[in-house]
């Protein structure tokens, strides 16, 4: 296949009104929640990208018939002719939400076989909790040669005690917990959009979710899952941090809309302390910026902290701001790579384990640099715009997993982007 590079010219100011996708995060959790329900589904404000395109692959490979609309972000699922419960290797190492075929497909049939899953390298991402969890609703799981086998004869509700607030943990328990009998109660829950999100589309298929959003969520399953109207996924959280990070990056003046605000409280927050100025309104938000920034420093956490996928984006930023920064990444080990890549670009970090303290310098210059991950793609795009001449972004693909026609976005509010094949 050929190889594609991003190419961007750095320096021009992003200028702009620029409307964000729907939440990849939440796609790939909404998009097997379809399979629990008995009447076809219809998904909207669905982002094109590659994990849709992996999930739409894998509802097929089990026999659902799909119709896809990429332009227009709609998707119906009829799930009434599944034939099959496993997911196979080549579509399970795509993404990690593929775990999530364990909990629907074990919820609706009884049954599931998944290997486990893969998605970006950033560090150690165990499944123990989802297992675990799966275990307290009375499923038999094993794990055979990396794949997961669960079985149930039903399910039935069941408290379940979270190590950690992981957010597939938290998802694949409610996945599996919507068609069980009784109630589940699962406790440290995750608070992350998406959860909420995930829990209202089960809502309006029936399912009684209660207390998404805090950290106990009360599930009351029951069998009778049918989606009766279509349901639009939340905008991408990620996304809009992403744009908002590139507008000050630029010194630019962008609107994001259709957008949630309240969902990017902790940006905002470190954004103002930088010096930008950020202005909300109900579904839009303006991030402006003249002059230098400020160093910041801040930690990973889970929502509604920063979160570890705008770490890259931001810890970017502030490669340029005035004064030292200190970034704590509390929740994967390996999500720094992009910091190594932009050395080339002449950021000045030292990485300590957990601990990136970068010392801002006036001017980045551009390089050819590789992004190893999604955000860490997102992060050099960041940089490349903030550069002096041309950076050269290789292995593009982990950009497209996350990021809808990010060239075309960024072209619209000024940015000098393209992309090339080999
Ligand atoms: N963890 C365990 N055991 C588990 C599950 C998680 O030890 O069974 C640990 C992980 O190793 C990690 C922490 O708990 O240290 C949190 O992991 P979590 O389960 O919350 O993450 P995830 O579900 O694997 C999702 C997003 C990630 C995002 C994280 C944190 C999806 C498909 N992925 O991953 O998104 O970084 O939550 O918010 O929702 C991205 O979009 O670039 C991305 C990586």
């Amino acid at each position: 296949m050929a190889e594609e590079r991003m190419l961007i010219t750095g320096g021009q100011r992003l200028e702009g009104t620029v409307r964000v996708s729907g939440g990849k995060n939440t796609a790939v959790a909404i998009i097997p929640a379809a399979i629990l329900s008995q009447t076809p589904c219809v998904i909207e404000n669905l982002p094109n990208i590659e994990d849709v395109h992996v999930s739409v692959e894998t509802l097929e490979y089990l026999g659902a018939k799909v119709n896809w609309d990429p332009a227009e972000g709609i998707m119906e699922v009829d799930s009434s002719s599944i034939c099959r419960t496993d997911v196979p290797l080549e579509l399970s190492r795509r993404m990690r939400a593929s775990s999530y075929y364990i909990g629907a497909l074990l919820a609706r049939f009884g049954s599931a076989r998944v290997p486990l899953p893969g998605g970006c390298n950033i560090g150690r991402r165990p499944i123990d909790q989802h297992i675990k969890g799966m275990r307290a609703l009375g499923a038999q799981v094993e794990l055979s040669r990396g794949t997961v086998i669960a079985e149930a004869e039903p399910l039935a509700g069941g408290d379940v005690f979270l190590d950690m607030a992981t957010v597939g943990g938290t998802i694949n328990v409610m996945l599996a917990a919507s068609r069980a009998q009784g109630i589940t109660t699962i406790y440290n829950a995750a608070k992350e959009p998406h959860i909420v999100d995930l829990a209202n589309f089960l809502n309006s298929m029936g399912c009684r979710v209660k207390g998404a959003g805090t950290d106990i969520i009360r599930v009351r399953g029951t069998q009778s899952l049918a989606a009766r109207r279509p349901y639009a996924v939340i905008p991408d959280q990620i996304e809009t941090g992403t744009l908002m990070i590139a507008a000050a990056a630029t010194h630019g003046d962008v609107t994001v809309t259709g957008c949630i605000p309240t969902h990017m409280e902790a940006l905002t927050a470190k954004l103002l302390e930088m010096g930008a100025k950020v202005y909300e309104r109900d579904d839009s938000i303006r991030v402006k910026s003249i002059g230098s920034h400020r160093a910041v420093s801040f930690k990973t956490q889970v929502y509604p902290g920063f979160p570890t996928d705008l770490q890259q984006p931001m810890s970017a930023l502030l490669c340029t701001a005035t004064g030292t920064s200190t970034v704590v990444e509390n929740l994967f080990e390996s999500r720094f790579l992009h910091l190594a890549e932009m050395e080339r670009m002449g950021a000045r970090v030292r990485v300590y384990e957990q601990t990136a303290i970068i010392e801002g310098v006036p001017q980045l210059h551009g390089a050819a640099v590789e992004a190893t991950d999604l955000r860490a793609g997102a992060a050099l795009v960041v940089a490349g715009l903030m550069a002096q001449g041309t950076t050269e972004i290789f292995n593009t693909h982990f950009i497209d997993r996350g990021y809808e026609n990010i060239e075309a976005k960024l072209s619209s509010l000024g940015a000098s982007i393209s992309r090339v094949k080999e």
